[in-house]
């Protein structure tokens, strides 16, 4: 790994992006640079600096504005890193859409998938290639991930999928809420079990791919469960949140994952949830009422 070291986070500006970025800025070193990215500039703008004021701050944090939504955005940013730095050394996909319980799933659907599923294909195929030797290129996923929280009519789309494939379920899906046939398919009306799925089976593509070279070279591809964790995204659907994480506790064991000396082959292209891989066939379909976050 090069003595300086290029970290980015997206979705940054607040909440387990915003603690991942402080740690990064803690444990890394003064000739460090984290990029602290997000899609508001006045956000992304407040949060680095007041990232970079805070005590334990030891790296550079640099705020960039980054719609996730815009695919073309993250290519040129993979680009621009590329020939300013020769790459990068730490890649954190973490941006999620905000719905609200008494949301429509169905009227924000695409700009869910957009943030969620369209922006983490791009980040994959974007920083894949970019990303140096010793590197790592996480996926926040969450523990909805496994492949079992889907009905089991849908797990062909997943199931040793390509990047493409995946990309072709999704769109699928997508589809389908459009047309109105989602539910008589089998896909929950609750978009984040879906997507997590999605992203899960998008980084065990992309892993599959290149486990053996990434391996020879310490680099970790994999998605990670962050438990449950008190944000404002997840605060209007926990009905008991006295048990969840604040943002930077939950972020230590993703911090560990990324800064961890050795890659454990074991969680390699896995869903990592506190230093331990979810098995894939893991979980049951969510029932409908109970929409309770099960992070
Ligand atoms: N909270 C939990 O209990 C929990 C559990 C399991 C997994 N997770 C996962 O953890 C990740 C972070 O969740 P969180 O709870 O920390 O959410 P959060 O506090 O709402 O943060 C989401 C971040 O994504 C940003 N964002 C939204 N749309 C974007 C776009 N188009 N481009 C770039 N950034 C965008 C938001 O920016 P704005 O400030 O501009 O809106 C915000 O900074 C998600 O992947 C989530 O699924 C969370």
């Amino acid at each position: 790994m090069s003595a300086s070291r290029i970290a980015l986070v997206t979705g940054a500006n607040q909440g387990l992006g915003r603690a991942l970025v402080e740690g990064l800025a803690a444990r890394l070193h003064p000739d460090d640079l984290v990029l602290l990215t997000g899609r508001n500039p006045q956000r992304v703008e407040d949060a680095a600096r007041e990232v970079t004021q805070l005590p334990g701050t030891r790296a550079r944090v640099e705020g960039r504005v980054l719609d996730v939504a815009d695919t073309e955005v993250i290519a040129d940013l993979a680009k621009e890193l590329e020939s300013r730095y020769g790459g990068v050394d730490f890649v954190v996909s973490n941006a999620i859409t905000r719905l609200l319980p008494e949301d429509s799933q169905a009227a924000r659907a695409d700009e869910f998938i957009d943030v969620s599923n369209t922006a983490t294909h791009a980040v994959l195929r974007s920083f894949g290639p970019v990303l140096r030797p010793g590197g790592r290129l996480l996926v926040v996923a969450s523990s909805l991930g496994t492949l079992g929280h889907l009905d089991p009519r849908l797990h062909h789309h997943f199931e040793n999928a390509s990047l493409d494939q995946v990309e072709d379920a999704v769109e699928s899906w997508r589809g389908a809420i459009h047309n109105g046939t989602a539910t008589q398919a089998g896909w929950p009306v609750w978009l984040n079990v879906p997507s997590k799925v999605a992203q899960v089976a998008a980084v065990r593509a992309v892993a599959a791919e290149r486990r053996e070279h990434d391996l020879a070279t310490g680099t970790l591809v994999a998605s990670v469960c962050p438990g449950m964790v008190d944000t404002a995204t997840s605060r209007p659907w926990f009905s008991d949140y006295s048990h969840a994480q604040s943002p930077s506790q939950a972020a230590v064991a993703v911090l560990d994952l990324i800064l961890a000396e050795d890659v454990d082959p074991a969680l390699y292209g896995e869903l990592v949830r506190f230093g331990r891989a979810l098995p894939w066939h893991d979980g049951t379909p969510p029932v409908e009422q109970d929409r309770i976050v099960t992070p």
